[in-house]
This record gives structure tokens, sequence and C-alpha cells, in this order.
């Protein structure tokens, strides 16, 4: 028997939550420079400076052409993506595509897909994204470092039918761990507390690796914003000004149902991406605030100003109709489904822990073969931190060991995440899009997702088609958690 949908419009509510980022882009930006003969776009992963702190100071950082974020990639649905990575950083590094349904060579995960790409090396990835929607590239090695310095970029692919809206506007989200003076505090990196607790929280915020956006509206203009929060380990709350309606349309990429978000906010768990409709019923002199809050703090990271003029129409748009649908599976058989247990343990204030002591924690007992506690050199990446979670008993860096599972293309995974730690975890599954099971039948909320937060004490389950070949990763995306063992992978043949 074949599980129909049964569609919950049950608000989209995530938990708690922090921080924001942001850049304009004109609907036709495209990235030219950098073209090779071969028609590959030339990304540069090196260190670069950005002003995160205004007011003239600038901070050392890492970044694909040396920028925070990096370039803009955009194409249209079933155009390629050719990209070739050239890395200038001091450590090796790759390109992971995240929330892209791809071919599993291209999916960019350090020793499970590629080999790290040396420092003066290049690598070149070549694809065909199957999804209009909103995306992101990050490393793949190192993760923590790596993106706590600054390497990120979209990954933008257009609908066919551009959708009915004035303008598109992406907002970034990082934050950064910074002394008085702007410089990286650069310990933070090797935290073993961070890695035990919530992970990397850093105490600057950035939208589009600046302090604070403005963006010029007409009145009743219609906006889509694509929010993403490429933050290490931060949860982000996002709350657009109440007078202006926002709609959710799409979730990690993939359309949703339209929904009104409540109190006109979001959550983005680390790696999320969420796609509002905004219209800026505003008059003319009037801004709105776009706040993010969590972790103790508020801030107005980019406010919608009401530009002097004629309003774009007299009224605002009515309610908007879904984005063009994706090729994503229809139907999935449950009762044929490979059921696995996910349950996460590990981490500060866990029995693990208490059990252990901190000493415990770093002695032999947590760590696998050759794991040595703090990383030395360049070349360890993830390998050499300690192992402070597990994933269904087992601290992996998601690479070396067997697979979580094995499931045959084309089978249901039904995947129950059940988090006996005291901290949220923002669970990410590569190369596919998954469905949120309600709590109590087998009905699913209205969007897919490719990341899902499991609070404390919660247990979530989640259902996708493996109809993507290859070895995936599953790993929490507060990335000093995926380092120290909260990360795992699995294999469809
Ligand atoms: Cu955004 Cu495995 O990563
Ligand atoms: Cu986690």
């Amino acid at each position: 028997m074949v599980h129909n949908p049964r569609l919950t419009r049950r608000s989209f509510t995530l938990a708690c939550g922090a921080a924001l980022t942001t850049w304009a882009m004109p609907r036709q930006a495209r990235s030219q420079s950098g073209q090779s003969a071969e028609g590959f776009r030339i990304l540069r992963a090196k260190p670069g400076r950005a002003e995160l702190i205004g007011s003239g100071r600038s901070t050392p950082i890492w970044g694909y052409d040396g920028l925070v974020p990096g370039p803009t990639l955009r194409v249209k649905r079933s155009e390629d993506v050719r990209v070739r990575l050239v890395n200038e950083l001091p450590e090796a590094t790759t390109i992971h595509w995240h929330g892209l349904r791809l071919p599993n060579a291209m999916d960019g995960v350090a020793y499970l897909t590629q080999p790290p790409v040396l420092p003066g090396e290049s690598f070149e990835y070549r694809f065909t994204p199957p999804d209009a929607g909103t995306y992101w590239y990050h490393p793949h090695f190192n993760s923590s470092e790596q993106l706590g310095r600054g390497l990120c970029g979209l990954l933008i692919v257009d609908e066919a039918e551009p959708p009915d809206v004035d303008q598109d506007i992406a907002l970034v989200f990082n934050d950064w761990r910074l002394d008085l003076d702007g410089a990286t505090e650069e310990a933070s990196f090797r935290s073993f507390f961070d890695a035990a607790h919530a992970g990397r929280i850093g105490n600057v915020l950035t939208v589009n690796g600046k302090p604070k956006l403005d963006i010029p509206v007409r009145t009743n203009e219609r906006l889509r914003l694509r929010l993403v929060n490429a933050c290490s380990a931060r949860l982000i709350r996002a709350q657009v000004d109440r007078r202006c309606r926002a709609v959710v349309m799409a979730v990690d990429g993939q359309p949703a149902e339209p929904f009104a978000a409540r109190d006109s906010a979001v959550v983005l768990s680390p790696g999320a991406r969420i796609d509002l409709f905004v219209d800026a019923t505003l008059a003319p002199g009037e801004n709105a605030p776009i706040i993010v809050s969590g972790y103790g703090h508020e801030a107005v990271l980019a406010r919608l100003v009401c530009q002097a003029g004629a309003p774009a129409r007299p009224e605002p748009l009515g309610d908007p109709k879904p984005l063009p649908a994706n090729p994503l599976p229809e139907r999935m058989d449950f009762n044929r489904a490979l059921r696995i247990d996910v349950p996460i343990d590990g981490g500060a204030m866990s029995g693990m822990m208490m059990g252990r002591g901190m000493g415990g924690m770093m002695g032999r007992g947590m760590m696998g073969p050759g794991m040595m506690g703090p990383r030395e050199g360049n070349g360890g990446g993830s390998d050499l931190r300690a192992r402070i979670w597990t994933l269904a008993g087992r601290a992996s860096s998601g690479h070396e060991g067997p697979p979580l599972f094995t499931i045959k293309r084309g089978r249901t995974a039904m995947l129950s995440f059940n988090n006996r730690t005291a901290f949220p975890h923002a669970m990410h599954v590569h190369g596919h899009h998954f469905r949120l099971l309600d709590k109590l039948d087998d009905g699913w909320k209205p969007f897919w997702l490719d990341t899902v937060l499991v609070m404390p004490s919660e247990s979530t389950r989640i259902a996708f088609v493996a109809d993507n070949p290859g070895k995936w990763v599953i790993h929490c995306h507060m990335l000093e958690h995926q380092e120290s063992g909260m990360s795992a992978w699995f294999e469809v043949s």
C-alpha cells in the first residue's frame, strides 16, 4: 500500500533562535568573472579581509574569491553548474553543495566522495541542479574552522518562470568570534567547551558580510527574501516587522505550500534556508526592521526602507500561488520502509559526560584509532578532534567505519532521531530532501527539508525516498558537534 500524504497546516514552529546577514541582488545578476576556457567558473578559496564590524576596521577572513559571502552563483533549473575550485588556502578544502540532490561524486565530502583538495591544487565540480531554489556552498573539510573564517556562498537556481516579485534579495547570516579589534579569536576554533555545549556561537552577527543592510522598497512592493543561516552553530530567529505580511514560500530550497509565518518570524537552524514573500505595506519614509534574536541578544540586521514616490501598486498583491514544484517523489511506501533508530547522545550535562567527567571525555575511551585530542598542523581536519557525541551509539567523523545503514535505491527510509542530550541539534542529510512526519501518525508537514532541528528530549521522525545512489553523510550542522562525533554515513546502492 502506498502512503498518501495528509497535508497538515500546522504552523511552522521550529524552536528558539538568533542571527542574520544580507545582500541585495538584482534578479538578473550572474557571476561572470573568472571564467576558464572550458566554461568553468573559477572560485578561489583564499584569505581576504572584510569589514564585519564597520567603522573602517577589517577582519582577516577566508572566502571564495576572498569575499564574505563568496560570489553568488546563479543558474536556471536544468542548466549546468561548472566550478573549478582553486585552493589558495594554507590547508586542504573541498566544496559541498548544500541541499542539492546532485550526483554523489560532486557532493564534496572529503574522504567519502573525493580526496581533500590540497593547497595549490584544484578540483572541478560539474552538475545539473534538478531543483530550483535557494542553495548554498561551503567546505566539507575542517568545516567548523573554514566556515567560521567565512567560506560560504549562495547557489541560486532560478525557476523556469520567474515568480511575481519586485525584488529578489538574499540575506546570508554569519556569526563571528572576534576580539575588540575585530580580529578572530583563534583559540575558539579548538574549544573543547564549545564542542561539548551549543557549538561555537559568535559574538558578532553579519548579514551579507556587513553589520547591517538597508533595502530600499516602494510602497506595496513584493519582495522575495532568501534567508540563509550560514553560522557554524547558531540558531537564528528572524522577524520581519509585523506590519509587513511574510509568507513562507520555500524551505531548504524546496517550494512549500505557502503559509503565513507566525508573528512574521521564522527560525533557521544552521544550514537552513527559508524563502519569504514579504509585502512592503509601508508609507514613504517608514521603515520596517528585520530583527534577529537569540542567545540573549536582539539586533536589527536589516531594514526595508520605503522610498518617496509613487507606490509600486495601489494595493499589495493577493495571496501568492505556490512556487512551481520540483521533481521530488510524490509518494513514499511506508509499509516497506527501512526504519532506523538514531539515538543522539553525549555532550556536556549528559550521562555520557557525567559518568566520565571531562577527563574521561578526553581519554582513550572517547577517541577512535589515531585520535589524539587537539588537532595538529593542517592536514588533520576533523579527524583529530575529541569524540564527544554519538549517533546511534557511534562517534564518527562521518566517513570512517561501517555505514549507519545501506538501502536499495528507490526504497523509503524512515529515520527516528531521538535527542537524549541537553542541546538542540540540526540533523542534515546529504543528497536527499525529506519529509518531517507528524508525531502521532504518518502524516507529514507541507514542506520538505534537508536539515531538521531536533530539540532536547525530543524524538523527530523523517522519511525520504533513497533515490540517489552513492555514499551520503548524515550529521549535525552545528559544525563543532559534527566534528566531535555527530556524523555518520549511509549508502544507497
Ligand atoms: Cu551544509 Cu554536510 O553540510
Ligand atoms: Cu549538534
